[in-house]
Protein backbone atom coordinates (compact mmCIF):
# COMPACT_ATOMS: atom_id res chain seq x y z
CA UNK A 1 0.00 0.00 0.00
CA UNK A 2 1.05 3.19 -1.17
CA UNK A 3 1.85 6.27 1.61
CA UNK A 4 -1.27 8.37 1.74
CA UNK A 5 -1.85 11.62 3.68
CA UNK A 6 -3.57 14.31 2.92
CA UNK A 7 -3.07 17.89 2.88
CA UNK A 8 -5.34 21.21 1.99
CA UNK A 9 -4.56 24.28 1.44
CA UNK A 10 -6.58 26.99 1.09
CA UNK A 11 -9.78 25.30 -0.01
CA UNK A 12 -13.12 27.23 0.09
CA UNK A 13 -16.44 25.90 -0.90
CA UNK A 14 -19.67 27.68 -1.72
CA UNK A 15 -22.60 26.76 -2.02
CA UNK A 16 -24.45 29.79 -4.21
CA UNK A 17 -24.12 32.35 -2.32
CA UNK A 18 -23.22 30.37 0.95
CA UNK A 19 -19.59 29.93 1.83
CA UNK A 20 -19.54 26.43 3.68
CA UNK A 21 -15.68 26.21 4.14
CA UNK A 22 -13.31 29.05 4.10
CA UNK A 23 -9.54 29.15 3.05
CA UNK A 24 -9.55 25.61 5.30
CA UNK A 25 -5.67 24.35 5.47
CA UNK A 26 -5.04 20.94 7.10
CA UNK A 27 -3.00 17.77 7.38
CA UNK A 28 -4.05 14.33 8.01
CA UNK A 29 -1.55 11.93 9.08
CA UNK A 30 -0.75 8.28 7.24
CA UNK A 31 -2.16 5.66 8.70
CA UNK A 32 -3.66 7.58 11.68
CA UNK A 33 -7.37 8.76 12.79
CA UNK A 34 -8.07 12.35 12.17
CA UNK A 35 -11.48 13.20 13.95
CA UNK A 36 -13.01 16.36 12.60
CA UNK A 37 -15.26 18.35 15.34
CA UNK A 38 -17.43 21.05 15.48
CA UNK A 39 -21.50 21.92 15.59
CA UNK A 40 -23.93 20.98 13.20
CA UNK A 41 -23.99 23.15 9.91
CA UNK A 42 -19.78 23.69 10.32
CA UNK A 43 -19.17 22.31 7.20
CA UNK A 44 -17.52 18.88 8.30
CA UNK A 45 -19.96 16.86 5.53
CA UNK A 46 -18.82 19.56 2.73
CA UNK A 47 -15.19 18.79 3.84
CA UNK A 48 -15.67 15.12 3.33
CA UNK A 49 -17.20 15.39 0.37
CA UNK A 50 -14.69 17.25 -1.23
CA UNK A 51 -11.83 14.98 -0.15
CA UNK A 52 -13.08 12.05 -3.09
CA UNK A 53 -14.73 14.99 -5.33
CA UNK A 54 -18.48 13.80 -4.45
CA UNK A 55 -18.91 17.54 -3.93
CA UNK A 56 -19.13 18.27 -7.40
CA UNK A 57 -22.92 16.20 -7.39
CA UNK A 58 -24.09 19.46 -5.90
CA UNK A 59 -25.66 21.89 -8.07
CA UNK A 60 -24.02 25.17 -8.17
CA UNK A 61 -21.53 24.41 -6.04
CA UNK A 62 -18.26 26.40 -6.29
CA UNK A 63 -14.93 24.89 -4.81
CA UNK A 64 -11.21 25.94 -4.84
CA UNK A 65 -8.30 25.54 -3.73
CA UNK A 66 -5.76 22.13 -3.32
CA UNK A 67 -6.40 18.80 -1.72
CA UNK A 68 -3.11 16.21 -1.99
CA UNK A 69 -3.66 13.03 -1.75
CA UNK A 70 -0.29 10.76 -1.92
CA UNK A 71 1.19 13.51 -3.87
CA UNK A 72 -1.10 14.43 -6.27
CA UNK A 73 -3.33 17.53 -6.51
CA UNK A 74 -6.93 15.79 -6.62
CA UNK A 75 -8.58 18.77 -8.21
CA UNK A 76 -6.00 18.86 -11.47
CA UNK A 77 -6.55 18.12 -14.82
CA UNK A 78 -6.11 14.77 -16.11
CA UNK A 79 -7.16 13.16 -12.49
CA UNK A 80 -9.36 9.99 -12.98
CA UNK A 81 -11.88 10.94 -10.78
CA UNK A 82 -13.29 6.72 -10.82
CA UNK A 83 -10.15 5.85 -9.82
CA UNK A 84 -9.94 8.58 -6.82
CA UNK A 85 -13.22 7.27 -5.33
CA UNK A 86 -11.82 4.11 -5.16
CA UNK A 87 -8.66 4.84 -3.20
CA UNK A 88 -10.93 7.01 -0.83
CA UNK A 89 -14.05 5.12 0.66
CA UNK A 90 -16.88 7.10 2.40
CA UNK A 91 -19.15 5.58 5.04
CA UNK A 92 -21.79 7.93 5.80
CA UNK A 93 -24.11 8.90 8.88
CA UNK A 94 -27.28 6.51 7.53
CA UNK A 95 -25.96 2.83 6.59
CA UNK A 96 -27.16 2.82 2.67
CA UNK A 97 -26.75 -1.05 1.80
CA UNK A 98 -27.45 -1.34 -2.42
CA UNK A 99 -30.99 -3.55 -2.57
CA UNK A 100 -29.47 -6.57 -3.47
CA UNK A 101 -28.20 -9.59 -0.95
CA UNK A 102 -25.22 -9.07 1.59
CA UNK A 103 -22.66 -11.41 -0.79
CA UNK A 104 -23.69 -8.68 -3.90
CA UNK A 105 -23.29 -5.68 -1.57
CA UNK A 106 -19.78 -6.58 -0.79
CA UNK A 107 -18.91 -8.12 -4.42
CA UNK A 108 -20.35 -5.22 -5.85
CA UNK A 109 -16.73 -2.80 -6.30
CA UNK A 110 -14.82 -5.79 -7.47
CA UNK A 111 -17.00 -6.47 -10.08
CA UNK A 112 -17.09 -3.21 -11.16
CA UNK A 113 -13.66 -3.35 -11.08
CA UNK A 114 -13.35 -6.42 -13.66
CA UNK A 115 -13.18 -8.82 -11.13
CA UNK A 116 -15.04 -12.13 -12.60
CA UNK A 117 -13.36 -15.00 -10.88
CA UNK A 118 -16.42 -16.62 -8.55
CA UNK A 119 -13.25 -17.79 -6.17
CA UNK A 120 -11.45 -14.68 -5.77
CA UNK A 121 -15.12 -13.02 -5.18
CA UNK A 122 -16.09 -15.64 -2.94
CA UNK A 123 -12.14 -14.46 -0.98
CA UNK A 124 -13.05 -11.11 -1.14
CA UNK A 125 -16.25 -10.79 0.26
CA UNK A 126 -15.38 -13.24 3.25
CA UNK A 127 -12.22 -11.31 4.14
CA UNK A 128 -13.48 -7.84 4.24
CA UNK A 129 -17.07 -9.22 6.00
CA UNK A 130 -14.38 -10.46 8.33
CA UNK A 131 -12.46 -7.75 9.08
CA UNK A 132 -15.91 -5.29 9.18
CA UNK A 133 -16.73 -8.08 12.17
CA UNK A 134 -19.38 -9.13 10.40
CA UNK A 135 -19.14 -12.70 8.55
CA UNK A 136 -19.85 -14.91 11.96
CA UNK A 137 -23.29 -13.09 11.98
CA UNK A 138 -24.54 -13.61 8.27
CA UNK A 139 -21.93 -16.31 6.83
CA UNK A 140 -25.46 -18.43 6.77
CA UNK A 141 -27.37 -15.77 5.38
CA UNK A 142 -24.99 -14.23 2.52
CA UNK A 143 -28.01 -14.29 -0.39
CA UNK A 144 -30.17 -12.94 1.75
CA UNK A 145 -31.26 -9.31 0.99
CA UNK A 146 -29.06 -6.70 3.09
CA UNK A 147 -32.04 -4.96 4.14
CA UNK A 148 -32.77 -7.42 6.66
CA UNK A 149 -29.58 -6.89 8.53
CA UNK A 150 -30.43 -4.91 11.92
CA UNK A 151 -29.13 -1.36 11.19
CA UNK A 152 -25.83 -1.94 13.33
CA UNK A 153 -25.07 -4.66 10.93
CA UNK A 154 -26.01 -2.58 7.77
CA UNK A 155 -23.50 -0.01 8.81
CA UNK A 156 -20.84 -2.71 9.42
CA UNK A 157 -21.93 -3.94 5.64
CA UNK A 158 -20.96 -0.68 4.25
CA UNK A 159 -17.30 -0.70 5.71
CA UNK A 160 -17.03 -4.22 4.28
CA UNK A 161 -18.15 -2.91 0.96
CA UNK A 162 -15.73 -0.04 1.19
CA UNK A 163 -12.92 -1.93 2.20
CA UNK A 164 -13.72 -4.34 -0.84
CA UNK A 165 -12.32 -1.92 -3.39
CA UNK A 166 -9.02 -2.04 -1.75
CA UNK A 167 -9.05 1.93 -0.68
CA UNK A 168 -6.00 3.70 0.88
CA UNK A 169 -8.28 6.30 3.09
CA UNK A 170 -11.41 5.83 4.69
CA UNK A 171 -13.56 8.87 5.45
CA UNK A 172 -16.52 8.42 7.77
CA UNK A 173 -19.06 11.05 8.07
CA UNK A 174 -21.16 10.41 11.67
CA UNK A 175 -20.77 6.43 11.31
CA UNK A 176 -22.44 5.62 14.57
CA UNK A 177 -24.48 8.18 15.32
CA UNK A 178 -27.96 6.10 13.94
CA UNK A 179 -26.34 3.18 15.96
CA UNK A 180 -26.89 1.67 19.07
CA UNK A 181 -24.30 1.87 21.91
CA UNK A 182 -23.24 -2.05 21.25
CA UNK A 183 -23.17 -1.20 17.53
CA UNK A 184 -21.25 1.76 17.87
CA UNK A 185 -18.89 0.04 19.80
CA UNK A 186 -18.30 -2.37 17.47
CA UNK A 187 -17.32 0.24 14.74
CA UNK A 188 -14.99 1.92 16.96
CA UNK A 189 -13.09 -0.84 17.53
CA UNK A 190 -12.65 -2.01 14.20
CA UNK A 191 -11.59 1.97 13.51
CA UNK A 192 -9.14 1.54 15.53
CA UNK A 193 -7.78 -2.04 14.44
CA UNK A 194 -8.23 -0.70 10.73
CA UNK A 195 -5.83 1.86 11.31
CA UNK A 196 -2.89 0.43 10.74
CA UNK A 197 -3.51 -0.17 7.46
CA UNK A 198 -5.92 2.99 6.17
CA UNK A 199 -5.69 6.94 6.73
CA UNK A 200 -9.19 7.39 8.69
CA UNK A 201 -10.89 10.65 8.42
CA UNK A 202 -14.20 10.63 10.90
CA UNK A 203 -16.49 13.29 11.41
CA UNK A 204 -18.17 13.28 15.26
CA UNK A 205 -20.33 15.67 17.18
CA UNK A 206 -19.80 13.16 19.95
CA UNK A 207 -16.79 14.24 21.53
CA UNK A 208 -16.22 11.17 23.91
CA UNK A 209 -15.61 9.32 20.58
CA UNK A 210 -13.55 11.58 19.32
CA UNK A 211 -11.26 11.31 22.22
CA UNK A 212 -11.41 7.45 22.25
CA UNK A 213 -10.71 7.29 18.61
CA UNK A 214 -8.57 10.85 17.34
CA UNK A 215 -4.57 10.47 17.07
CA UNK A 216 -5.21 14.03 15.09
CA UNK A 217 -8.02 16.54 15.67
CA UNK A 218 -9.58 19.31 13.40
CA UNK A 219 -12.00 21.71 14.83
CA UNK A 220 -13.99 23.39 12.57
CA UNK A 221 -15.94 26.80 13.43
CA UNK A 222 -18.79 27.56 10.98
CA UNK A 223 -16.64 26.91 7.95
CA UNK A 224 -13.34 27.76 9.13
CA UNK A 225 -10.62 25.95 10.91
CA UNK A 226 -9.93 27.39 14.08
CA UNK A 227 -7.92 24.44 15.97
CA UNK A 228 -5.89 21.63 14.39
CA UNK A 229 -3.20 19.64 16.06
CA UNK A 230 -2.72 16.27 18.05
CA UNK A 231 -5.67 14.79 19.94
CA UNK A 232 -3.80 14.69 23.70
CA UNK A 233 -2.77 18.47 22.56
CA UNK A 234 -6.29 19.50 21.39
CA UNK A 235 -8.37 17.89 24.37
CA UNK A 236 -5.98 18.69 26.72
CA UNK A 237 -4.70 22.16 26.21
CA UNK A 238 -6.95 23.82 23.17
CA UNK A 239 -5.26 27.13 22.45
CA UNK A 240 -8.69 28.43 20.74
CA UNK A 241 -11.40 29.69 23.44
CA UNK A 242 -13.88 27.87 20.49
CA UNK A 243 -12.38 24.96 20.70
CA UNK A 244 -12.01 24.68 24.65
CA UNK A 245 -15.78 25.88 24.90
CA UNK A 246 -16.99 22.76 22.72
CA UNK A 247 -15.05 20.33 24.06
CA UNK A 248 -16.41 21.36 27.56
CA UNK A 249 -20.00 21.04 25.95
CA UNK A 250 -20.88 24.89 26.88
CA UNK A 251 -20.22 26.14 23.00
CA UNK A 252 -22.81 28.88 22.10
CA UNK A 253 -24.08 26.54 19.11
CA UNK A 254 -24.09 28.44 16.93
CA UNK A 255 -25.91 27.39 13.24
CA UNK A 256 -25.88 29.04 9.76
CA UNK A 257 -29.78 29.55 10.06
CA UNK A 258 -30.59 29.26 5.90
CA UNK A 259 -34.20 29.91 6.67
CA UNK A 260 -36.90 30.83 9.33
CA UNK A 261 -40.33 30.10 9.73
CA UNK A 262 -42.81 31.79 12.64
CA UNK A 263 -45.35 29.65 13.22
CA UNK A 264 -46.85 30.34 16.45
CA UNK A 265 -50.40 30.56 16.76
CA UNK A 266 -50.55 27.78 14.17
CA UNK A 267 -51.86 24.34 15.81
CA UNK A 268 -51.19 20.71 15.02
CA UNK A 269 -50.85 19.66 12.29
CA UNK A 270 -50.52 22.59 10.25
CA UNK A 271 -47.10 23.69 11.80
CA UNK A 272 -45.99 20.45 11.04
CA UNK A 273 -47.27 20.71 7.23
CA UNK A 274 -46.18 24.27 7.01
CA UNK A 275 -42.26 23.38 8.32
CA UNK A 276 -42.18 20.73 6.08
CA UNK A 277 -43.41 22.98 2.72
CA UNK A 278 -40.66 25.11 4.12
CA UNK A 279 -38.63 22.41 4.29
CA UNK A 280 -39.21 22.02 0.78
CA UNK A 281 -37.15 24.92 -0.23
CA UNK A 282 -34.00 24.47 0.89
CA UNK A 283 -31.12 22.09 -0.05
CA UNK A 284 -29.73 18.89 1.14
CA UNK A 285 -27.74 20.18 4.36
CA UNK A 286 -29.23 23.33 4.58
CA UNK A 287 -30.87 24.82 8.18
CA UNK A 288 -34.46 25.85 8.96
CA UNK A 289 -35.70 27.27 12.37
CA UNK A 290 -39.03 27.29 13.41
CA UNK A 291 -40.44 29.06 15.90
CA UNK A 292 -43.65 27.25 17.59
CA UNK A 293 -45.51 28.22 20.71
CA UNK A 294 -48.58 25.34 20.85
CA UNK A 295 -47.73 23.12 23.48
CA UNK A 296 -47.97 19.40 22.07
CA UNK A 297 -45.77 20.56 18.93
CA UNK A 298 -42.72 20.83 21.19
CA UNK A 299 -42.50 17.34 21.00
CA UNK A 300 -44.69 16.21 18.12
CA UNK A 301 -42.59 18.51 15.75
CA UNK A 302 -39.28 17.00 16.34
CA UNK A 303 -40.31 13.36 16.76
CA UNK A 304 -42.45 14.42 13.36
CA UNK A 305 -39.68 15.74 11.59
CA UNK A 306 -37.20 12.71 12.63
CA UNK A 307 -39.89 10.28 11.38
CA UNK A 308 -39.66 12.24 8.20
CA UNK A 309 -35.62 11.53 7.84
CA UNK A 310 -35.07 15.10 8.60
CA UNK A 311 -32.17 16.14 11.42
CA UNK A 312 -33.16 17.83 14.23
CA UNK A 313 -30.33 19.91 15.91
CA UNK A 314 -31.53 21.32 18.81
CA UNK A 315 -35.11 22.14 20.15
CA UNK A 316 -34.92 25.39 22.94
CA UNK A 317 -37.41 26.96 25.19
CA UNK A 318 -36.87 30.82 24.09
CA UNK A 319 -39.16 32.34 26.66
CA UNK A 320 -42.53 31.52 28.34
CA UNK A 321 -44.59 30.34 25.71
CA UNK A 322 -42.32 30.21 22.65
CA UNK A 323 -40.05 27.58 21.41
CA UNK A 324 -37.45 26.75 18.73
CA UNK A 325 -36.65 23.98 16.53
CA UNK A 326 -33.74 23.73 14.57
CA UNK A 327 -34.09 21.45 11.42
CA UNK A 328 -30.98 20.25 9.26
CA UNK A 329 -32.80 18.94 5.46
CA UNK A 330 -31.50 15.75 4.97
N1 LIG B 1 -26.39 21.52 -0.99
C1 LIG B 1 -26.31 22.61 -0.24
N2 LIG B 1 -26.76 23.80 -0.69
C2 LIG B 1 -26.68 24.91 0.06
N3 LIG B 1 -26.14 24.96 1.28
C3 LIG B 1 -25.66 23.80 1.80
C4 LIG B 1 -25.72 22.58 1.07
N4 LIG B 1 -25.16 21.60 1.84
C5 LIG B 1 -24.79 22.20 2.98
N5 LIG B 1 -25.08 23.52 2.96
C6 LIG B 1 -24.77 24.51 4.01
O1 LIG B 1 -23.37 24.46 4.24
C7 LIG B 1 -23.09 24.49 5.62
C8 LIG B 1 -22.26 23.26 5.98
O2 LIG B 1 -23.04 22.09 5.87
P1 LIG B 1 -22.47 20.64 6.21
O3 LIG B 1 -21.18 20.47 5.53
O4 LIG B 1 -23.55 19.67 5.93
O5 LIG B 1 -22.22 20.79 7.78
P2 LIG B 1 -22.05 19.68 8.93
O6 LIG B 1 -21.78 18.37 8.27
O7 LIG B 1 -20.92 20.20 9.77
O8 LIG B 1 -23.32 19.67 9.70
C9 LIG B 1 -24.43 24.55 6.34
O9 LIG B 1 -24.64 25.86 6.76
C10 LIG B 1 -25.44 24.15 5.33
O10 LIG B 1 -26.60 24.91 5.51
MG1 LIG C 1 -22.80 16.56 8.41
Amino acid sequence: MKETSIRIQHLNVVYGGHTALKDVCLTMPHRQITAIIGASGCGKTTLLRSINRLIEFTEGVRVSGEIWVDGQNIFSAGVDVTSLRKRIGLISQKPSPLPMSVFDNVAYGPRIHGMRDKRALDHVVRSCLETAGLWDEVRDRLHTSATQLSVGQQQRLCLARSLAVQPEVLLCDEPTSALDPVSSQNIESKLLELKKDYTIIIVTHNIQQAMRLADHVVHLYLGEVVEQGSASEVFQKPGDDRTRAYINGNAPSEFRVDAEINLKGKDCPLNFVMAKTALEDLETGQVLKVLIDYPRAITEMPRGMEADGQNVLRVRQLNKTDWEVIIQKQ
